[in-house]
C-alpha cells in the first residue's frame, strides 16, 4: 500500500455526512488537509477536533458551484502545503422530486453542485496535476448514478453525468499518470435528505433510508482507493448496505 502520510487531499462536502467522515479517516491516517464547503462553524469545529490530535487541516469556506471559488480552493491549498496529490469532489444535494412538480430551481441547484461542481473540482486541480504527472481525482457519485429511482430523474442524471465526465477523464489522463476514482454509495445514513422539498415525498424517502449505513463506511472505501501504489487505479467502486436491494 503506498502512504496516505503527508498527501495533500481537498475533500469538498467536508462539513458533514461522507466528507467529514472522509475528513477523520484520513486525518487519522496523516493527510493533510483541506476542508471545503459553505457552512464556516462546522468546518470551523471540524478543524479544531483534528488538529487537536496533531494534524495538520486547513479549511476554506468554498461554493463548489462557482470556478471563481474553486480555483481559489486550489490556491489555497497550493499556498498552504505546496502542492495537491487528491481532491474528493464528494459536495451534493438531493432535492428529489417527481418532474411533473417542475422544481426548476431546485433543478438547476442540482446540475449547479453536483454536476457543475465536481467538473470545477477538476479543472481547479488538473493544471497542476497534469504539470507534475501525477495525482487522483475521485468524484462521488451515487447508486442513482446507475439506476433510475422514483422522483431521482434529474438528481440521477447529475449522477449519471459524473460518471460520464469521470471515464472521460480516466481516458483522456491515463497516460499523464492521474487517477480517476468513481465511488457510488448506495444509502448512506447523513443530512442528505434534508434538501427534499416536498414534506410527503421526504417521509416516504425516511423511511426507506432507515437501512442506510454511517458515512464512515465510504471514508474507508475512498481511503482504500488512495492508499493503493502509484500504479494502480481503483477507477469505481458501489458500496450499499448489505440489505440494500436496488
Ligand atoms: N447519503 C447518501 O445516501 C448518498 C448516497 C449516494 C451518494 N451520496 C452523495 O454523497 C455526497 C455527500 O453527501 P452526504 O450524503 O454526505 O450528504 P450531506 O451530509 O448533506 O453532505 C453534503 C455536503 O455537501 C456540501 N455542499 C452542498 N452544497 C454545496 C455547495 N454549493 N458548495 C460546497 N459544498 C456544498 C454540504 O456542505 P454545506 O452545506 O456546508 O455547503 C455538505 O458538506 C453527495 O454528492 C451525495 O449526492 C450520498
Amino acid at each position: 500500500m503506498s502512504d496516505i502520510q503527508d498527501k495533500v487531499i481537498i475533500i469538498t462536502g467536508a462539513s458533514s455526512g461522507i466528507g467529514a467522515a472522509t475528513a477523520r479517516e484520513l486525518a487519522a491516517k496523516g493527510a493533510k488537509l483541506i476542508l471545503a464547503a459553505r457552512r464556516e462553524s462546522r468546518l470551523r469545529e471540524l478543524q479544531a477536533e483534528l488538529s487537536g490530535t496533531g494534524r495538520e487541516v486547513k479549511y476554506k469556506v468554498t461554493d463548489v458551484a462557482s470556478f471563481e471559488q474553486m480555483e481559489a480552493l486550489a490556491a489555497y491549498a497550493l499556498n498552504e502545503f505546496g502542492t495537491i496529490d487528491v481532491i474528493v469532489n464528494n459536495a451534493g444535494i438531493m432535492p428529489l422530486s417527481p418532474l411533473h412538480q417542475t422544481k426548476i430551481s431546485e433543478w438547476n441547484s442540482m446540475i449547479d453542485v453536483n454536476i457543475k461542481g465536481v467538473l470545477y473540482g477538476i479543472a481547479a486541480v488538473l493544471p497542476h496535476m497534469k504539470a507534475k504527472r501525477a495525482g487522483h481525482i475521485i468524484n462521488v457519485s451515487s447508486i442513482a448514478g446507475h439506476l433510475v429511482f422514483e422522483a431521482s430523474a434529474v438528481y440521477s442524471g447529475t449522477k449519471f453525468a459524473v460518471r460520464a465526465i469521470t471515464e472521460g477523464l480516466r481516458m483522456e489522463e491515463a497516460a499523464n499518470n492521474i487517477r480517476t476514482t468513481i465511488i457510488s454509495p448506495g444509502t448512506i445514513t447523513t443530512e442528505l435528505l434534508d434538501s427534499i422539498s416536498d414534506p410527503d415525498l421526504k417521509t416516504s424517502i425516511v423511511e426507506v433510508s432507515k437501512i442506510g449505513i454511517e458515512p464512515a463506511s465510504i471514508a474507508r472505501a475512498i481511503t482504500f482507493a488512495i492508499e493503493q501504489p502509484a500504479d494502480v487505479a481503483i477507477n469505481e467502486m458501489i458500496v450499499r448496505p448489505t440489505i440494500q436491494k436496488l
